[in-house]
């Protein structure tokens, strides 16, 4: 449980810096330990919901959770998301660690990770496990991270908005390069049964993408349940939840009062923040970093 004041100025520094691990820029505070993670027990029916920051995990989670509850509103009402759903890697001060979190959870177990893929535990991929991976397009996740590096007090200060565009454009934000992120999952899709899916398709249909969901998790529902979790999942009702809107989080860690983890929800909303030069150098890298890939954002850019 989060409590307020419960992020000491001590640790502060430390929450906020960002190494660079086997590669990655990741933060400090989750990897120093790093075993935990490295040697997670995997079980067979676990089900790993992955996605680079910002593209959809609390979305997706819920609609997970909704699944393996078929669709009853109040057994999901039962604690928050990232108690539901725990983040694999993370580590704060003061709280168990994801991997302990989820070592007392009861099967089937729901995990989140913003992992690349190299960094993802084996025993995943030894057990077998169903592994669904959300990408969003890289412009409006760089815009939804720049707020949420104004919320979050255990991220680095993102600056104003064209400095922390450079960084991400530069991939030295925690998780690294977008970019190396999508594809790297992208690239082991097939090797290892993964469910790739973009935030995208899941607004323009989000009926047509839990079906995939389902049809991946070998799951069926009826469509009246299906309908429930289109709605209870919409951004309308979800940020309405406290159960899954973060709003449980004190002020001093995730400050909501600007703005709400459930910022806008759209797909498209970078236009309103890219200018067009920062628009146009985007656009460069981009076609140079995707380059020969067949990973393709329909409404990427
Ligand atoms: P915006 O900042 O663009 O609004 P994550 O959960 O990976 O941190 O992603 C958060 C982003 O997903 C935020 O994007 C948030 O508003 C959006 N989001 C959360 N729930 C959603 C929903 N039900 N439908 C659409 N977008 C949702």
């Amino acid at each position: 449980k989060f409590e307020e004041n419960m992020i000491k100025d001590e640790d502060i520094e430390m929450l906020h810096s960002v190494v660079s691990f086997r590669g990655v820029p990741m933060a400090k505070m989750n990897v120093e330990n790093w075993e935990p993670v490295e040697y997670f027990q995997a079980r067979h029916d676990d089900v790993v919901l992955a996605t680079y920051p910002k593209a959809g995990t609390t979305w997706v989670s819920e609609i997970l959770d909704m699944i393996y509850n078929g669709g009853d509103l109040e057994k999901c009402q039962r604690d928050t998301i990232y108690n539901r759903v725990p983040y694999m890697e993370i580590r704060i001060p003061g709280m168990p660690s994801g991997v302990d979190q989820l070592e007392l959870l009861a099967s089937p177990r729901l995990i989140k990770t913003h992992l690349p893929i190299q960094l993802m535990p084996e025993s995943f991929w030894e057990k077998k496990c169903k592994v669904i991976y959300v990408a969003r397009n890289a412009k409006d996740v760089a815009v939804s991270y720049f707020f949420f590096h104004q919320m979050v007090k255990a991220l680095p200060d993102p600056g104003p908005w064209d400095k922390f565009l450079a960084d991400y454009m530069n991939g030295t934000v925690s998780y690294g390069s977008w970019y190396d992120h999508v594809k790297g999952w992208w690239e082991k899709r097939k090797q290892y049964g993964i469910l790739y899916l973009f935030y995208e398709d899941l607004k323009e249909d989000p009926k047509r993408e839990i079906k995939k969901i389902l049809h991946y998790l070998e799951k069926e529902l009826s469509d009246e349940v299906l309908e429930k979790i289109v709605h209870h999942t919409s951004f309308q009702v979800m940020s309405k939840n406290d159960m899954a809107n973060y709003k449980t989080i004190p002020n001093d860690i995730l400050n909501q009062t600007n703005t709400a983890f459930m910022r806008k929800g759209e797909a498209g909303d970078w236009k309103n923040h890219f200018t067009v030069a920062q628009n146009e150098a985007f656009d460069n890298q981009y076609q140079e970093q995707m380059l020969g890939t067949s990973l393709h954002f329909r409404t990427a850019i």
